[in-house]
C-alpha cells in the first residue's frame, strides 16, 4: 500500500474589499487534497468578499485594528488554524507579530510590476492612474512573499501586458484582473507545494 506522506496545507485569505481574486483562489482550491482555504478575514465589515465567503460555504472574520495588531487570540487562530496567509486586494500593513511567525508564508499580489508603483497608498486604481499618467508601455502583476514594508517583499513571480495609448485605469484594471485570475491561484499553488 502506498501511504502519502503528506499534511494538508490550510490558507487564509485577507481582502478588504470586492475579493474576486479571494474567490478565484477558493474556487481554484475546492477540489484539491493538498490545500485547502480554510478562511476569509478583513478588515472591513462592507466588503464584498463577505457575501462571496458566505456564497462559498467559506468561514469569515471581520476584525479591527487592535485585533489584528494586539489580540492574542486573533494571532493564536493564525498560529493553531492556518499555514499559508495570502494577501488578495488586503491594505493593511501586517504586523511584524505575525510575519515573525509566518516566514515565508505570507504572498501577496500587487497590481504592477514592482518595485514600480508600489507602497503606501499603491493600491487598486491608484496605482493603474499612475501607470497612464505616467504613459507606461506595460504594466502587470507581481506576486511577492510579504515582509514589514509594504510591496518590498522577495519577488515570487512577475508577469506584464501591454498599456495601449486609449487604455484608461478602469481597462488597464480589467487586463491586470485578468493576469491575476490566471496566475495567482497557480502561483500560490506550485510555491506551497514546492513545485
Ligand atoms: C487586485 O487587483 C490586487 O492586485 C490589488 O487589489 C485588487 C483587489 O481586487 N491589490 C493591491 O492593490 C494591494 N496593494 P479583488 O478584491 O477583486 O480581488
Amino acid at each position: 500500500m502506498i501511504v502519502k506522506n503528506y499534511k494538508l496545507k490550510k490558507i487564509a485569505i485577507f481582502a478588504s474589499g470586492s475579493g474576486s481574486n479571494a474567490e478565484n483562489i477558493i474556487r481554484y482550491f475546492s477540489d484539491s487534497t493538498e490545500i485547502k482555504v480554510v478562511s476569509v478575514l478583513t478588515n472591513n465589515h462592507n466588503a464584498k468578499v463577505i457575501e462571496r465567503a458566505k456564497n462559498l460555504n467559506i468561514s469569515y472574520k471581520i476584525f479591527n485594528k487592535s485585533e489584528f495588531n494586539e489580540s492574542v487570540e486573533f494571532l493564536n487562530y493564525l498560529i493553531k488554524e492556518v499555514d499559508y496567509i495570502i494577501l488578495a486586494g488586503f491594505l493593511w500593513l501586517i504586523p511584524t507579530r505575525i510575519i515573525e511567525k509566518f516566514p515565508q508564508k505570507i504572498i501577496n499580489i500587487h497590481p504592477a510590476l514592482l518595485p514600480k508603483y508600489g507602497g503606501k497608498g499603491m493600491f487598486g486604481t491608484n496605482v493603474h492612474q499612475a501607470v497612464i499618467d505616467n504613459k507606461e508601455k506595460e504594466t502587470g502583476i507581481t506576486i511577492h512573499y510579504v515582509n514589514e514594508h509594504y510591496d518590498e517583499g522577495t519577488i515570487i513571480f512577475q508577469k506584464s501586458v501591454k498599456v495601449e495609448l486609449n487604455d484608461t485605469s478602469e481597462t488597464v484594471a480589467e487586463k491586470v484582473h485578468q493576469l491575476e485570475y490566471e496566475y495567482f491561484p497557480e502561483v500560490i499553488e506550485s510555491v506551497i507545494l514546492k513545485k
